[in-house]
């Protein structure tokens, strides 16, 4: 038996509400584009300076749902060198960003010339197209994204380029016709479209100017950090085995219809990026509107290969109705044949790190973190710690999925689990 008493006991001296960070300032370096369910970056740090304090011979961090970067950033800040995978490209373009940072000579010198073009009449551009484009803007909002779409693609220098794309992401959501409301494409009412005001090339003339200021100082090198985007299960098997010494995501809980859309929301952002500034991507992702959520854990593309046989899931399965079967056993044997993915990656004695929610499948919740433990422990990990934390109020909506149309409370509480191999 390992003493790993001290993980335990650095984090229950901390008290009460401690780990919901209700109150944690506002750290905009994460607020320069917005992703849904991002992790929240004092948790994160917290978390992993407990375990570098615990075992200083950590030297990496593996995120493989990296979404947003958070815990890289935050993994990064802490001396630990960068790996993430990602499906979704709007992910990895984010999360880039935020880890090679920007020139901010470039970068100032760059913004006169766009503020330049975007004010200057007589500025030549196209106007954009793509599927739909007039249901999700308005004509005249069209008019000033496809401006600003121009004057980004003039820029030469790739990774300047990409500072103005993730500058361009809130914008695009805030003047299209979608709700806020909904991490799903949702339109809104034509009377909510008719108070849509253009302050769109302002706006992204005050995001692109104030930004760069959060992002660390541009020094990448190809050792600075390593992001790898597509499908876990397939990229997790270029990961070297057993070179990790500290796992640390949060995977997605459930199927994707009705968790998060990570790719529904970020479809219209990545229509606006020019595809060439994407071109690692399989273009099949971003062909419809919901391709990219149907190829992520838990999409319709679920593994039924890989048969995973637990007591608990044949337990759960027997609580809820025999339609909804297949979904949950598609996303079970995917996230169990990813976590054994990351199991082969991790150095022995290494942490694996996970946070989890245990959503509601027929108003039954399904029990992921007691099937993470049974598996793990199948496999000789043991959790050395798990506690529970309350989800801030604005991270994930309250209300996501309906049972007989009556809409079922949401998970409003999720877990973090550390083990060690
Ligand atoms: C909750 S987010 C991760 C949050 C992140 N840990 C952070 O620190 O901000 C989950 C991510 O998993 C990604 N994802 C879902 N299915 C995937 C798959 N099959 N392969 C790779 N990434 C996937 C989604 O695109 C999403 O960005």
């Amino acid at each position: 038996m390992r003493d790993n008493m001290s993980i335990q006991n650095r984090i229950n001296q901390k008290e009460g509400t401690f780990w919901d960070f209700e109150n944690t300032a506002k750290d905009m370096l994460h607020r320069i584009a917005t992703y849904p369910a991002t992790m929240v970056p004092d948790m994160q740090r917290e978390i992993i300076s407990i375990i570098i304090e615990e075992n200083p011979s950590i030297q990496n961090i593996l995120d493989p749902f990296h979404g947003s970067g958070v815990t890289l950033v935050e993994g990064k800040k802490l001396g630990l060198l960068p790996i993430g995978i990602d499906i979704n490209p709007l992910a990895h373009i984010i999360t880039k960003v935020k880890l090679q940072g920007v020139d901010k000579n470039k970068i100032s010198s760059q913004n006169a010339i766009i503020k330049k073009n975007l004010e200057d009449i007589n500025f030549a551009y196209n106007i954009y197209n793509f599927y739909k484009i007039d249901k999700w803007f308005k004509s005249e909002i069209i008019e000033s994204l496809s401006k600003i779409h121009c004057a980004i693609k003039e820029i030469e220098d790739n990774n300047t380029r990409e500072y103005y794309w993730v500058c361009l992401i809130n914008i695009v959501r805030k003047y299209s016709n979608t709700r806020s409301s909904t991490f799903k494409l949702h339109i809104k009412s034509q009377e909510m479209i008719n108070t849509i005001q253009n302050n769109v090339i302002q706006d992204f003339l005050k995001s692109i100017n104030t930004h760069y200021k959060y992002l660390p100082d541009f020094i990448k090198t190809e050792e600075d950090f390593t992001l790898i985007s597509g499908d876990v299960k397939e990229k997790l098997k270029e990961v070297p085995k057993e070179s990790v010494d500290l796992i640390c995501t949060s995977p997605p809980y459930g199927d994707n219809s009705t968790t998060v859309t990570y790719g529904q929301y970020s479809m219209l952002p990545l229509y606006w990026i020019a595809s060439e500034d994407l071109k690692e991507f399989d273009e099949e992702l971003l062909k419809n509107y919901s391709s990219l959520d149907s190829a992520s854990l838990g999409g319709i593309k679920s593994s039924k290969v890989f048969e995973y046989d637990s007591a608990i899931l044949k337990e759960y399965l027997s609580k809820i109705s025999e339609k909804k079967h297949r979904k949950v056993i598609g996303f079970i044997n995917d996230y169990i044949e990813t976590l054994q993915l990351m199991l082969n990656s991790l150095k022995k004695g290494k942490y694996i790190v996970l946070t989890l929610g245990n959503r509601r499948v027929d108003n039954k919740i399904m029990p992921l973190t007691d099937i993470t433990e049974e598996f793990l422990l199948d496999k000789g990990i043991p959790l050395i710690s798990k506690f529970d934390r309350n989800i801030p109020s604005k991270r994930i909506p309250r209300k996501i999925s309906r049972v007989n149309d009556i809409a079922v409370e949401s998970m409003s509480k999720e877990y973090i689990m550390i083990f060690q191999k």
